[in-house]
Formats: C-alpha cells, sequence, structure tokens
C-alpha cells in the first residue's frame, strides 16, 4: 500500500509554482490511488511560524489554504486533509527525531541561509555580519520538523516541487540513521519508512519578473507570480509586464532566453494538450511577437485555472462551521494513524513502561 504525504505552507493563496509543482499532482494521484492508498496533505502552519508572522494573518491564511486545497481539487473524502499544528504528534516526533539528527547535516542545508540571505558557504556558528536578523532554532531545525511530518505516517511517496528535494533527502538520511540506531539498541523489529520523492513535469516554476529565481510566495513583487485565484484582467496585467528579451520571435531556450521560455513552459504546462514538449509548443509559436505571445499564454493560464478559482470563491463563501468540521475531520483521521507510529517509535527508543 502506498502512503502519499505533502505539506505547503498556510503563506497566502497558492501561486502557479505550488499549483504545477504540487497541488495538481496531489489531486492527480488522489484521483488514481484513493480506492487502496492513503493520501495525506498537511497545511504546515508549525513551519510558517519559522519566520515572522502575524497571528491574525496566519489564522485567515490557513482558512485560505484549507479553501485552496478544496478549490484545486482535493476531495476530504478521498484525501485527508489536515492543518498540521492540529496533530500534535509532529511536534513530538520532532523532538525525538532531532536527537538523531546531525547539525553538521542541518548547516548545509541550502533554505534557511537563503531565508536570511546568507551565501550558500555560511554556518551557523559564523553569523555573517551581512546579515541583521539572527538564525532562531527553529528555522535551523525546519527540515528536522519536515522529517517528522513524513516518517509520522511511514510516508512511501512525497509529491514536491525541486526546491523540496534536498529536504527530501535529509528525511531519507534521518530514517536511515534512526533505524540503524534503534536496530543496535533492541530487538524490536519497527523501522521508519524512507520515503521516495515524486517530482511532477513542472517541477521549477520561475519568477515571472525574474525568470532565472524560481516563483515564489516570499517573492516582494506581487507581479513575480500568478496566483490560483487571479481574474483574467490581473492575470493578463502580470503577464504584460513579465521580463522577456528583444530577440525577434519566440524560441525554447532555457539558458538563453529564461523569460520567454518560461511563459512557454507555463502555456504548456497548464494545459499539455497544446503540443508535445516546450520546444514543439515554441515552434508552433515561433512568430509571434512579445505581446501577441503575452496575450496567448494569459487566455491559456486563465483556461487553465478559472475552475479552480469559482471553486474557491464557493469554499470561501460556506459557512465556517462546514470548513471547521472538514478540518476536525482531517485531525482526526491523521491522528490515528500518527499516533500509532509514534507510539511505535516511543517504544523503540524506551519511552514506554509496556516493553
Ligand atoms: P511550500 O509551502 O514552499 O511549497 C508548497 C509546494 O509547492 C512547491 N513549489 C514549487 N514547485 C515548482 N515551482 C515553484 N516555483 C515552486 N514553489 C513552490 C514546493 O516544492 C512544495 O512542494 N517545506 C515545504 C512544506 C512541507 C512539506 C512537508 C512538503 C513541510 N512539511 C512534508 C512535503 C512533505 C514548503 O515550504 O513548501
Amino acid at each position: 500500500r502506498k502512503i502519499i504525504f505533502s505539506g505547503i505552507q498556510p503563506t497566502g493563496v497558492p501561486h502557479l509554482g505550488n499549483y504545477l509543482g504540487a497541488l495538481r499532482q496531489w489531486v492527480k494521484l488522489q484521483n488514481e490511488l484513493h480506492k487502496r492508498h492513503v493520501l495525506l496533505y498537511s497545511i504546515v502552519d508549525l513551519h510558517a511560524i519559522t519566520v515572522k508572522q502575524d497571528p491574525k494573518e496566519l489564522a485567515q491564511w490557513r482558512k485560505e489554504m484549507f479553501a485552496s486545497l478544496m478549490a484545486v481539487g482535493l476531495d476530504p473524502k478521498r484525501s485527508i486533509i489536515f492543518a498540521q499544528s492540529d496533530v500534535s504528534y509532529h511536534s513530538e516526533l520532532m523532538w525525538i527525531l532531532s536527537c538523531y539528527a546531525s547539525i553538521g547535516y542541518l548547516g548545509r542545508m541550502t533554505q534557511w541561509k537563503s531565508k536570511l540571505a546568507l551565501p550558500d558557504n555560511a554556518s551557523p556558528f559564523d553569523p555573517s555580519p551581512s546579515n541583521k536578523a539572527a538564525l532562531k532554532l527553529g528555522l535551523f531545525s525546519y527540515p528536522v520538523l519536515q522529517a517528522a511530518d513524513i516518517l509520522l505516517y511511514q510516508t512511501t511517496h512525497v509529491p514536491v516541487g525541486e526546491d523540496q528535494a534536498q529536504h527530501l533527502e535529509f528525511a531519507r538520511e534521518l530514517a536511515i540513521g534512526f533505524n540503524h540506531a534503534i536496530a543496535t539498541n533492541n530487538n524490536s523489529n519497527f523501522r521508519l519508512h524512507p520515503p521516495e520523492t515524486i517530482l511532477s513535469p513542472a517541477k521549477r516554476v520561475m519568477s515571472l519578473t525574474n525568470p532565472t529565481k524560481k516563483m515564489s510566495k516570499s517573492d516582494e513583487n506581487p507581479k513575480s507570480r500568478i496566483l490560483i485565484t487571479d481574474t483574467k484582467e490581473v492575470i493578463q496585467n502580470k503577464l504584460k509586464s513579465a521580463l522577456t528579451d528583444s530577440v525577434e520571435g519566440v524560441s525554447y531556450d532555457p539558458e538563453g532566453r529564461p523569460g520567454v521560455s518560461n511563459l512557454i513552459d507555463l502555456m504548456y504546462h497548464i494545459d499539455e494538450s497544446v503540443a508535445a514538449s516546450p520546444e514543439e509548443l515554441a515552434k508552433d509559436l515561433e512568430g509571434l511577437s512579445m505581446r501577441a505571445l503575452k496575450e496567448k499564454v494569459a487566455d491559456v493560464v486563465d483556461e487553465g485555472i478559472r475552475d479552480v478559482r469559482e471553486k474557491y470563491e464557493e469554499v470561501m463563501a460556506m459557512p465556517g462551521s462546514e470548513l471547521r468540521a472538514l478540518a476536525k475531520k482531517g485531525e482526526q483521521q491523521a491522528g490515528s494513524y500518527a499516533g500509532k507510529t509514534l507510539g511505535e517509535v516511543k517504544r523503540a527508543v524506551g519511552l514506554s513502561t509496556e516493553l
């Protein structure tokens, strides 16, 4: 039996990077696997507080993320949808795993460095003078919590975008290290399952305004990303100001023409029926001006997310009690799986009187 787990931070409505890189894949897996397998999708609010959040805004974002997950097509009857902080086993397993996690390995993780705008070779023990914000323990140990999320369900597969690959490698190594440690300590045959990564075809969607960087929720320019709730007019405007180049015509060359190639990729991945590959699509559109290309991409993106946008409005208009009931149901379902694994972990490390 496959166990699918993935998470998304509630830091605003998802953008096309989240959608194409992860959420659409989650829905696809749900629709293919729900009859025989288990799918868990979590709103990872504990991860969100590793950087400063406004409490009111965070609470609102949690709600918006629930609505977004329903809007893209996740179905509480087929997937377990829940907020991470509602299932306290995540924090508890994190603590236990922290006792097996290597600081040296965490120090090589690139995410905390990029969040603090530190160079890739920065060390946690060597605070850079160019960085005013202190490195917080939670941000540093973020990957341990992420590993706990995954390992708590004995997850077999984790669908994510490419930016999460390093964290998943960490989770696998941590599972292997933990298994090794408990194997030499006792004769229980409990093991944590090292999970596999599933990368979607659109594993790295780039920013519209800076197409050599990934599209990101934390970019201060809202025109750098298209949200899954953006109206046609907003989509058109954002694409109009997308950074391209002054080469004539359309061609696919991610290295030499990152802006144009990102637009081609967006169009291709939103609706894969338009061509056999991004290269083919670029050939079909060869003679278009930048302006005409952007208009075309805007049409396809609008078509591609129209249903999501409409469903989002519907879900947000639902009575609060209905959403709360859905969250409660997810919490209970996830909790029953998580409680079982945590019990076994505790027994394996000796935190149990029933040995
Ligand atoms: P988060 O919230 O940043 O992103 C959610 C998902 O969207 C993917 N993604 C992208 N894919 C392609 N192109 C992009 N530009 C792009 N931007 C984001 C991410 O890869 C991710 O799959 N640490 C995770 C959340 C997490 C998690 C987990 C994931 C916590 N626990 C356990 C999997 C399993 C994060 O911050 O994702």
